[in-house]
């Protein structure tokens, strides 16, 4: 595969996503890497990524000299080519202006391999404040711009080049080509990486780690836990226990739904525990949203403490934790267990070992797997939900009651979602109660009962959202039936406000 050393870029993972998408494996990797440790892997090809250093800052990142030495083909974007050029003799300083943003490129050199038939004019995505302005010696200059004279490197004969711009954004026009050229062109690396081979590396490597030994998962019902779940059962089988803690704030059937699938139709062995009278009890007369969070959260752990010490013998802990995670606690770092994760947080004073097997992968990697294994596709594509669950869709006080409400009436608007063929295009939908009580009319009387919003958004990753623009006859549909089929609702709203300035959650 194709290695990326990391240096802080926010584009990093983007590199390893469009390598992995040409179907060669590749893994980010810290900085700290050695040239040992890059031999071992033997990679077909190093990618130095961008980042917000200066090669002169005091504390910038650097790398192994000794990685230069290997004879592996070396690409360097951004702030990975200035390090290479200042490393191997070049000359870096600071441009005249911080550059961000599109810039029109013009290859000066017919024999650049990473240009190779490509316009000898392009635009492509600039983001720096240094530049390179004498290549090292051996290197020539193939690709100029107005405000980056030297914008693109080639050493044939060492196999090293350098772009100044970031190939793997899609604003650049050729980014995409560039980089294939690198791959398979000049590091000669085949499309060989498959869903498959994972599988069948993973189940090797977890038997290998694991050997006689036992393992805890515990499962939350969505995605991630499902997947590792089956993924371990499939290599370990019987050595694996699953914890599921049902909070009673999830949404309706889900709880029978994950039991079913994966203890009915994998086989996996699972505590269940209805814990639900836990919670609410906890969440007594607490109406502050964070609040809610955080007992929610410790409420988890806690169950699952309590579960977990009753079993003896369990060395190992298992974590459904993706790839972003990994990147957002920082490569270096990687083994911070992150309090967001659906687990909560790991009991301290329980010493186990750590397995996760999907933390090379990313959200719709983890997904395309989830199918290969077998689990149904519902649960595979589900849409993303909240740890806390309807805790924080129920606003202010949570009560027996309102959840009730809460999960009928997003039920109902979840079937009629699915019914208008939409369920891919909205990429999360449901309903909230927001607990205010109006006026209306049913049959010849007067009702004085809640209001239920609905909340629909497209988005890519909840960073930010629109609105969905649900038909108007869907929506009415949805309104009839949560009235006339839940109880204590008497009025629909939508929410009509995109992220920002709202928030995807009311809470
Ligand atoms: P917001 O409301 O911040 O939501 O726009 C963005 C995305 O994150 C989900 N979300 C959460 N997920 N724990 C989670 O695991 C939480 O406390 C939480 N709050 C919001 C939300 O459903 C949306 O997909």
């Amino acid at each position: 595969g194709i290695v990326v050393i990391d240096y802080g870029s926010q584009y990093n993972q983007l590199i390893t996503r469009r390598i992995r998408d040409f179907g060669i494996y590749s893994e980010l990797m810290p900085n700290t890497i050695t040239a040992a440790e890059i031999k071992e892997i033997n990679p077909k090809g190093i990618i130095l990524s961008g980042g917000p250093n200066s090669v002169y800052d005091k504390d910038a990142f650097t790398i192994d000299q000794e990685i230069y030495k290997l004879g592996i083909p070396i690409l360097g974007i951004c702030y990975g080519m200035q390090l290479m050029s200042y490393n191997l003799g070049g000359k870096v300083e600071s441009a005249d202006n911080r550059e961000y943003g599109k810039a029109d490129i013009e290859v000066t050199d017919d024999s650049a391999v990473l240009f190779n038939g490509l316009p000898k004019e392009q635009f492509v995505w600039m983001s720096h404040g240094d530049l390179v302005r004498e290549a090292p010696e051996g290197f020539k200059v193939v690709a100029t711009s107005k405000n980056a004279p030297i914008s693109s490197i080639a050493n044939d004969e060492k196999k090293m080049y350098g772009i100044q711009f970031h190939a793997e954004v899609r604003n650049t026009e050729f980014g995409l080509d560039i980089l294939k050229k690198f791959a398979f062109d000049v590091c000669g690396a085949e499309a060989n990486w498959s869903m498959d081979d994972f599988i069948d590396q993973q189940i090797e490597k977890i038997r290998e780690e694991v050997g006689d030994k036992k393992v805890l998962l515990g499962l939350s019902g969505g995605v991630d836990s499902s997947v590792v779940g089956v993924l371990l059962h499939k290599a370990i089988g019987t050595q694996l226990t699953s914890i599921f803690v049902d909070h009673g704030l999830l949404r309706k059937n889900e709880a029978d739904q994950v039991m079913e699938s994966l203890k009915g139709k994998f086989g996996l062995n699972i505590i269940k525990v209805d814990a639900q009278k836990r919670f609410l009890d906890k969440l007594e007369g607490v109406t502050d949203p964070e609040k809610k969070r955080k007992i929610i959260g410790n409420e988890f752990i806690q169950v699952f403490n309590d579960e977990a010490s009753k079993l003896d013998g369990i060395d190992f802990l298992a974590q459904g934790t993706l790839y972003t995670d990994v990147i957002e606690s920082g490569t270096s770092t990687a083994q911070t267990i992150k309090s967001h994760h659906n687990v909560g947080g790991l009991p301290e004073d329980m010493h186990f070992k750590l397995i996760e097997p999907l933390r090379t992968l990313f959200k719709d990697e983890t997904r395309e797997l989830g199918e290969k294994l077998g689990i149904p596709h519902d649960l595979v594509w589900r849409q993303p939900f909240p740890g806390p669950g309807l805790g924080i869709r129920v606003i202010g006080e949570v009560t027996q009651d309102k959840l009730e409400i809460v999960r009928d009436s997003d039920w109902i608007l979840r079937d009629e979602i699915k019914k208008a063929g939409l369920e891919e295009e909205v990429w999360q939908y449901f309903t909230v109660l927001p607990g205010i009580r109006s006026v209306g009319v049913m049959g010849d009387g007067r009702t004085y009962d809640y209001t239920v919003g609905i909340r629909a958004v497209t988005s890519i990753d909840g960073m930010t959202a629109d609105f969905a623009k649900i038909p108007w006859d869907v929506l009415q549909k949805i309104s009839v039936r949560i009235v006339n089929e839940v109880d204590h609702v008497n009025r629909i709203v939508y929410d009509i406000t995109s992220k920002p300035p709202a928030t995807i959650e009311w809470e």
